[in-house]
């Protein structure tokens, strides 16, 4: 005889093996396990408090519970499908442990509201984690961007040599927006740190639940306002998940950048070997599969926000089991975060730089054609769009001979216009002087460069203190 359903009191007939196996969701939310625990714990002192449980049967659940969790720990405990999810698992558990007590833990309470909290739980937890090892990469960027201020790199707009640029500036321009992921990070663990057990199934419950006490026993910070909009809404998955794909796509922006710049006609940077593999059958082959990796999982993560978001599309209020499948990309986007932010974070420390080949690119770039233009417009008095003309002159003329704006004989230069043959000409081509130029807050100038490599810091000090994450030589806890 197949096993009777926790909820089975209204049926005559078992559930077909179809519904068993389109309606389990253990196989990916035993992942909840810990926070599905927790949240019963808290459940059963607020039943002691109500006067639902006494203060010994409270003990033997709550015990009970830990036994279970550590059963799961230690790979002991058996997962069934029949038993739907793992909200269920564990209730059936208890209840073959303790028989009839087991029975009394689910007053006051409906999966649909357990399980919207075992999710808030669990996001609270994990957002927490990755804030830890984004902390991290940030002092990454920042280290980084420390070292490489005398470095002068290509800075590039349509990917066609722009100006040059300092590259702790380049590096920095990383750090500021992985500063705004960690800020958003926060924000959606926010918007997850809320109270929502005594929603029921979508109305309250017909107990004096003590929402203040759950709230204190989970340390959460606010208590839902609408039992209704409680089991109903996944914005706490949504807004995670969008912040997690504004992560990956800063993310594969940097991994292009390493994919390319780390290319042999490039060969700015160089990845540790350890961050690359080679091929099974060009033995020259050093290739960069964690920026690759990265990328490609970048599909992946924003694939999870559209599939959350078109899940939740037209649902009817409160709680539909479409919901059940928030979950899967829920786990899969956690895992992915954290392994895109630790990637990330070896190849920036590990990054070797190449300041020669950058300077062969520079110069062959017409890089500083612009502050040419513009030491025209200062020292000659010509006006910006006649200056731009000349240089342009001078670039083509250069191209077609196989010089730059370093090796064109002073008397070439003079054949497209005589200020061309000035001396000052080669001062204002020099690359470090175009970089000190942009002296403007924001810019790439040495000075501006230690004002920003400041401002990050000082920032960083503020986040460390507002969430007590301590340096990275200590544990973080955000
Ligand atoms: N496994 C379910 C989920 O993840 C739990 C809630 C089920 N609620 C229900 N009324 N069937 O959404």
């Amino acid at each position: 005889m197949k096993e009777k359903k926790l909820w089975g009191g209204r049926f005559s007939e078992a559930p077909s093996s179809l519904m068993v196996r389109i309606g389990e969701s253990i196989s990916f939310d035993k992942e909840l396990y810990k926070q599905d625990i927790t949240g019963s714990i808290s459940h059963s002192r607020m039943l002691r408090k109500i006067g639902i449980l006494t203060g010994e049967e409270q003990k033997k659940i709550e015990d009970t519970l830990k036994l279970i969790g550590k059963e799961i720990e230690s790979g002991k405990f058996e997962f069934k499908i029949e038993n739907e999810d793992i909200h269920m698992s564990i209730e059936s558990r208890l209840t073959d442990i303790l028989g009839d007590l087991g029975k009394k833990l689910h007053t006051a309470r409906s999966r649909n509201d357990q399980v919207s909290q075992d999710v808030r739980l669990y996001l609270k937890e994990e957002i927490t984690n990755i804030l830890s090892l984004l902390f991290s990469l940030l002092e990454s960027w920042l280290e980084k961007a420390e070292k490489s201020v005398d470095i002068v790199i290509p800075g590039y707009t349509h990917l066609q040599i722009a100006q040059p640029i300092r590259a702790s500036h380049y590096f920095l321009s990383h750090f500021w927006a992985n500063l705004r992921d960690f800020e958003d990070f926060l924000s959606a663990r926010e918007r997850a740190d809320e109270l929502v057990l005594g929603s029921g199934a979508l109305a309250g419950v017909n107990y004096a639940t003590d929402r203040n006490f759950l709230q204190k026993d989970l340390n959460l910070g606010r208590i839902s306002e609408n039992s209704m909009d409680a089991v109903s809404q996944r914005d706490h998955i949504l807004k995670f998940l969008f912040v997690s794909s504004q992560f990956y796509i800063h993310a594969s922006r940097f991994c292009e950048e390493i994919i390319l710049f780390s290319s042999q006609e490039f060969s700015y940077f160089k990845l540790p070997d350890s961050l690359t593999t080679g091929s099974s059958i060009m033995p020259q082959k050093k290739n960069p599969d964690v920026a690759e990796l990265i990328r490609g999982k970048t599909g992946r993560v924003v694939g999870g926000l559209n599939h959350v978001l078109m899940m939740m599309k037209g649902t009817p209020s409160a709680y539909n089991r479409d919901f059940q499948e928030d979950k899967i990309p829920l786990f899969d986007t956690v895992k992915q975060v954290k392994l895109a932010i630790e990637g990330i974070r070896e190849m920036v420390s590990g990054l070797e730089i190449f300041p020669a080949n950058a300077v062969r690119s520079l110069r062959s770039g017409f890089s500083t054609a612009t502050d040419l233009a513009d030491w025209l417009v200062f020292q000659k008095k010509i006006p910006f769009r006649t200056s731009h003309e000349i240089v342009g002159e001078l670039v083509k003329h250069c191209s077609s001979r196989g010089w730059d704006l370093f090796t064109i004989p002073q008397g070439e230069r003079g054949k497209i216009h005589a200020v061309l043959a000035d001396p000052g000409y080669e001062d204002a081509i020099v690359l470090e002087t175009s970089c000190d130029k942009k002296n403007v807050p924001g810019g790439t100038s040495k000075p501006m460069q230690k004002e920003q490599l400041k401002n990050a810091k000082r920032k960083l000090k503020e986040l460390e203190k507002r969430f007590q994450i301590q340096s990275s030589k200590g544990k973080k806890n955000v």
